[in-house]
């Protein structure tokens, strides 16, 4: 069990981590992965932890990864939005493992 300090530590820390993302929104690109049945179904999961993975060892923090409900194209799932700001989404279909690595390689490009 925690105690009240640890409770009080974990929370600035969190407030602090959201003021700076906050911060960032601006600039952040945010990629949404479909995660309906067809998704789900196609591999989304495998390519939602690819993004989320590749990501992390390509340090890029400006990303928002995210998953969302049904993108549509679902004969063409897996499928992910990215969306710069201020700009429109780009979709792309057949995600799979591979490819998401390819689209957070172009991110950081
Ligand atoms: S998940 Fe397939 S149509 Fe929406």
């Amino acid at each position: 069990m925690k105690t009240l300090k640890e409770l009080r530590d974990i929370r600035e820390k969190a407030s602090a981590k959201l003021k700076a993302r906050n911060a960032a929104d601006k600039s952040t690109i945010k990629v949404q992965v479909g995660m309906g049945t067809c998704g789900i179904s196609s591999g989304a999961r495998d390519t939602f932890m690819a993004i989320l993975e590749e990501a992390n060892n390509k340090n890029i923090d400006n990303l928002s990864i995210t998953q969302v409900g049904c993108l549509g194209n679902c004969f063409e799932e897996p499928v992910v939005r990215l969306i710069y700001p201020g700009q429109k989404p780009k979709i792309f279909v057949n995600v799979d493992v591979e490819k998401a690595k390819e689209i957070i390689e172009e991110i950081k490009s």
